[in-house]
Formats: structure tokens, C-alpha cells, sequence
């Protein structure tokens, strides 16, 4: 049965399984499916999912179209959607508080809404941080009722912690069994200032569902295959910023220490082990995806023990080449 939690300071009450939407309506690079796009959505929901994540520019603003058509049968979805990054290159002007007028009113058209749930700045770059005019921006776009809450999808710890100056309810990073630095030095901070905090990439891009091996090749077109250097965006965003290498032979390892044939779901409950998440976010490519992973909520606990053994494959393989990078 799907477990709920208090989203920081909004009030809302999310799944801790929930749903990214970057992949919706197909994999990156194939041509964008309404229909399964809509059929991704209702597994989800179905199964207790009441949060999606999404973006203005993914699937070139499709995703969060389907969303909002979404909503209209379904009310009592919440969501995030995230503004910043639909227009290239990387830019701190798309940050401006006119940039983030204009992109709000765009995705509260393409999302057929009057009031956006929250808005998240999607990575903006770190100099945005200490440009606070954004942020009074964003504060009387929510007296104005255009958005209800805001706050940061970031790269980086230091930028959470930076975040945590301003108004914001919700801070999403990555956070998964090959990045644990957040939970160190951020999590007692969300909690403080009662902010939510959503885990995103738990998988490490499918990494950590423990099905790759050396051999497995990914579409020209998905960013598993083009972004491993950090081509088009941050190299953290792609396998977590780990080796794929690395990476299969990381997850075997805890596939057969944690004596698991889901990987995929203990990886999830071992990022619910930490009450600062409000939230995970994985994406799915097929409605089996979206079952292993809503399953996570029906896991116990990781033991102490598995806890541990997480620790040390992390500092076997991960450690030295993530930890200090991100
Ligand atoms: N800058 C940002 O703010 C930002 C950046 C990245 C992501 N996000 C958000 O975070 C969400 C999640 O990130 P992500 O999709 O990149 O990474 P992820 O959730 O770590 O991995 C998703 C991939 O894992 C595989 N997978 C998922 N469930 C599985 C299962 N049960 N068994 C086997 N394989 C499984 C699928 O890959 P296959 O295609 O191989 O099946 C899927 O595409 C995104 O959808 C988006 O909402 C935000």
C-alpha cells in the first residue's frame, strides 16, 4: 500500500513513491505517444501515485501538457513543474525574474491551469543563488495566486544550502545508493526550515534496477548515450555522474549483497530511509517499471546490516570519483 508524506511547508500529503515525467510518452529520443503518456499516468495513479514531476521543456513541453490534461479528471494529483531550461543554451538571463514571468504564464497555458502547484527553477546556474530579485519575483507571483509555492531543483549540496535563505517550500536533487553526500550535510537543514525534498534520478538513470551490463546500449537519441560526458548538461544528471561501468559492476555487487532480485525497489526504500525526503521521483519507461517501483512502499526497512553494506560498495566504487563533485 502506497505511503503518503507532508510535502515541507505546502501542506500537501505526497506519495513516497511518486513519478518523474522527463521520459513520458516514450524513451528520450522517440517520438513523443500521448497515449502512453496518459497510460503512464493512470498506472501510477492507480497504484497510489499522487505526485509527478515535470518540466516546461521536456518532451518539448508535452509532458507537462499531458499533466495538465491529466488534472482534469484527477484533481487531487499535486505536481511540480519546472521553468528555466526549455530555451538553450544555459543561460542565467532565463532566470530573470522577466524570464520567469514569461515562463510561468507559458506553463500555466500549457498546462490549462490558473494557478501553477509549485514551481521549481530547474538548475539554474549557482551565481542565480545570490540574485534574490528571482526570488522576490517568484514571491508575488504567489501573492498575485499565479503559483502556489516554489523552490530549486539543484545540482549541487552547497546550492540547497544557499536556497534555504529564501522563501522556498521544496528543494529537489539527486539522491539515490551512489549519491549520498545530500543526507550529510542537507537533510537536517530541509527538516529545520520544513522544506520538501524530492529524490530525484533514485535510480541512477536505471543503474540501479541492476539490469545493465557491460554490453546494454541505449537509443542515439537518450542521454545515456550522448550526455555520459556531460556533452548537453550537467554529467551528473546521466548515471549519476557515475562511470557506466562503474555502475554495473556496483549494482551487481549489491544485487547479490542485499540478496535482491529488485534492485530497483530496495534502492528506492533505501532513499525512504531518510524522513527528510518527501518524496521519490523515478521515471519509468513501461507500467511493469511503475509496479517493481511503487512496490518499494510495501518493503521493510533496510536492516542495519543493509544499510552498511550500501556504505561500502558506495565507498569501494563511487566514493572518490562522485562524492566530491557534486
Ligand atoms: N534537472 C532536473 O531537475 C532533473 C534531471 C533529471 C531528472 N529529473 C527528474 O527526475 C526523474 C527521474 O530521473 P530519471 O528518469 O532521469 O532517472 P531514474 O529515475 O534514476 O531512472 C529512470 C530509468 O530507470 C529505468 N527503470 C525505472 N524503473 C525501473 C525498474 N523498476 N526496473 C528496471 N529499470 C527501471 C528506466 O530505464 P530504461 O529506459 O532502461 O528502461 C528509466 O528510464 C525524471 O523523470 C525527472 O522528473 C530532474
Amino acid at each position: 500500500m502506497m505511503k503518503y508524506r507532508k510535502f515541507g511547508n505546502t501542506g500537501y500529503d505526497v506519495s513516497e513513491v511518486s513519478l518523474g515525467t522527463w521520459q513520458l510518452g516514450g524513451k528520450w529520443g522517440l517520438p513523443f505517444s500521448e497515449k502512453d503518456a496518459m497510460d503512464t499516468l493512470a498506472e501510477a495513479y492507480d497504484r497510489g501515485v499522487n505526485f509527478f514531476d515535470t518540466a516546461d521543456g521536456y518532451q518539448g513541453g508535452a509532458s507537462e501538457h499531458a499533466v495538465g490534461q491529466f488534472l482534469k479528471t484527477h484533481p487531487d494529483v499535486h505536481y511540480t513543474t519546472k521553468i528555466g531550461r526549455k530555451e538553450e543554451p544555459l543561460s542565467l538571463d532565463h532566470f530573470s525574474p522577466q524570464s520567469v514571468d514569461r515562463y510561468v504564464d507559458e506553463s500555466l497555458k500549457n498546462l490549462d491551469v490558473d494557478c501553477l502547484d509549485t514551481v521549481l527553477l530547474h538548475c539554474p546556474p549557482t551565481q542565480l543563488l545570490y540574485q534574490p530579485e528571482t526570488f522576490f519575483e517568484l514571491d508575488k507571483l504567489k501573492q498575485a495566486g499565479k503559483i502556489r509555492h516554489y523552490g530549486v531543483s539543484v545540482e549541487k549540496v552547497e546550492e540547497a544550502i544557499k536556497a534555504m535563505d529564501y522563501n522556498i517550500s521544496a528543494i529537489e536533487i539527486i539522491f539515490n545508493m551512489f549519491r549520498l553526500r545530500p543526507a550529510n550535510l542537507f537533510f537536517d537543514l530541509a527538516k529545520q526550515h520544513n522544506v520538501g525534498v524530492l529524490a530525484r534520478v533514485p535510480l541512477a538513470s536505471g543503474l540501479l534496477s541492476g539490469k545493465y551490463t557491460a554490453e546494454t546500449k541505449f537509443a542515439p537519441g537518450d542521454h545515456r548515450t550522448n550526455n555520459r560526458n556531460g556533452q548537453h548538461f550537467d554529467k551528473g544528471e546521466t548515471f549519476s555522474g557515475v562511470d557506466f561501468l562503474t555502475g554495473v559492476k556496483a549494482a551487481d555487487e549489491l544485487k547479490q549483497r542485499l540478496g535482491t532480485d529488485n534492485l530497483a525497489a530496495v534502492a528506492l526504500r533505501y532513499i525512504l530511509m531518510y524522513d527528510a525526503v518527501s518524496a521519490v521521483i523515478p521515471g519509468a519507461s513501461n507500467p511493469t517499471q511503475i509496479e517493481r517501483n511503487t512496490s518499494a512502499a510495501d518493503l521493510a526497512p533496510l536492516t542495519s546490516e543493509q544499510m552498511a553494506v550500501v556504505r561500502d560498495v558506495y565507498d569501494k566504487y563511487i566514493k572518490n570519483p562522485v562524492e566530491y563533485l557534486w
